[in-house]
């Protein structure tokens, strides 16, 4: 008896271990009694508007990561400023996020079939499977959901949260591990740079005046830098956006890490990646399809759990840029 208990705990241990799992109170198909047509409908109009904007793939994806990362997934990103409250969309990683206007089009559309039901956050977490997934024509993950939305959002919490294109691979680690997200996540989740644009001031450093001998970052291929020096023409370019994998920046695939590989990831804390042995070890099982698409499935399930409210703990939005009255 002593000895099958111990077994048990032994094996309870290393499965818990492996999978890295965690209780966050979220399940797969939260909304399957209270709202059953949910997920359909978030599903119809971001493929809608995906067919016609294949760019918003990025966006999503991206408002995902910057949601969960501050206060967690809870919305908080998609609250409108006030006169007396500068929130998370005003501050500077997040000036470059978009689609909010199908992000309320979707819940326009479940407000209307059940309201009071559907979770802003959820509609978040939604809404980046289904736009990256819309080439595949079948979801590329599954989205545990019943997320509930926060009413605080600051400007100042995005800045602190937020790991920024200058970051060293111990800054990057730092600020991933704070989300309870580790090495493995960290490299695996930066895939998401596969797809999108990036903005030549979050980079330009690199290309122009390095370590202030007129030089670029030795760590960027002379030839890729040369090429974004005809993109970006200054340091202080905020205007101009390149492609982050150029030749395939709006598919899904692991060229990410092909592209690190070649030393032509765009940002200084892409090419951090390559600077730790383990990270890079990572990195090289990530070139292959199959290990990436798997990984990833496991690392945004973990990103889509940061410090989720749930159960009876901040309220479901009516309108998602304002915080119920
Ligand atoms: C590891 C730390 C990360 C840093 C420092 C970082 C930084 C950045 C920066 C500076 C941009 C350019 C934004 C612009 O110019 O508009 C960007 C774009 C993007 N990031 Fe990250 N990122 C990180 C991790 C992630 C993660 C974890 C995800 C999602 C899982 C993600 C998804 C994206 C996407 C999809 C874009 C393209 C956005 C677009 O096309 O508008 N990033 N990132
Ligand atoms: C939130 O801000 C956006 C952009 O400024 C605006 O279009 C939208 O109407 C605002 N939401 C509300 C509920 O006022
Ligand atoms: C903040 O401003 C909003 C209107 O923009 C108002 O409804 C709210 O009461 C104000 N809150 C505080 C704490 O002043
Ligand atoms: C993350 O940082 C905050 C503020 O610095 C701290 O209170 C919290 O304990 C940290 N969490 C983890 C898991 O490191
Ligand atoms: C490069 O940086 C150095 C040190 O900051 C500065 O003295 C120099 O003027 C810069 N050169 C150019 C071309 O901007
Ligand atoms: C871009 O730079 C200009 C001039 O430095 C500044 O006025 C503007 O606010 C910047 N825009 C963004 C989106 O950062």
């Amino acid at each position: 008896m002593k000895s099958v208990f111990l077994l048990f705990l032994v094996l309870a241990v290393a499965l818990g271990g492996c999978v890295r799992s965690q209780a966050s109170g979220l399940k797969y198909h939260f909304y399957k009694k209270s709202c059953p047509e949910a997920e359909q409908i978030i599903q119809d109009i971001i493929w809608k508007h995906v067919a016609e904007r294949p760019e918003l793939a990025a966006k999503f994806l991206r408002m995902f990561f910057h949601d969960c990362f501050v206060r967690g997934c809870d919305a908080s990103v998609l609250i409108n400023s006030t006169a007396n409250n500068s929130a998370e969309k005003d501050a500077v990683p997040d000036l470059s996020l978009a689609g909010f206007d199908v992000i309320d089009e979707v819940k326009t559309a479940l407000e209307k079939a059940c309201p009071d039901t559907v979770s802003c956050a959820d509609v978040i977490a939604l809404a980046a499977r289904d736009s990256v997934s819309f080439q595949f024509k079948r979801p590329l993950w599954e989205v545990q959901t019943g997320r509930r939305d926060g009413t605080i959002s600051r400007k100042s919490e995005a800045l602190a949260n937020i790991p920024g294109p200058t970051f060293n691979f111990a800054t990057l680690v730092q600020r991933f591990a704070n989300k309870t997200l580790d090495v493995k996540d960290l490299v695996v989740l930066s895939g998401a740079h596969t797809i999108g644009v990036g903005l030549c001031n979050f980079f330009s450093n690199r290309l122009y005046n390095f370590t202030g001998n007129g030089d670029a970052d030795p760590s960027l291929n002379p030839t890729y830098a040369a090429f974004l020096r005809t993109q970006c023409k200054s340091l202080s370019d905020n205007t101009t956006s390149v492609p982050m994998d150029p030749g395939s920046s709006l598919i899904f695939d692991t060229h990410y890490y092909k592209n690190l590989k070649l030393h032509q990831g765009l940002f200084q804390s892409d090419a951090a990646l390559l600077t730790n042995q383990r990270s890079v070890h990572i990195v090289d099982k990530m070139l292959d399809t199959e290990n990436f698409f798997h990984a990833f499935k496991n690392s945004i399930k973990r990103m889509g759990a940061i410090e989720v409210l749930t159960g009876a703990n901040g309220e479901i939005r009516k309108k998602c840029s304002v915080v119920n009255s």
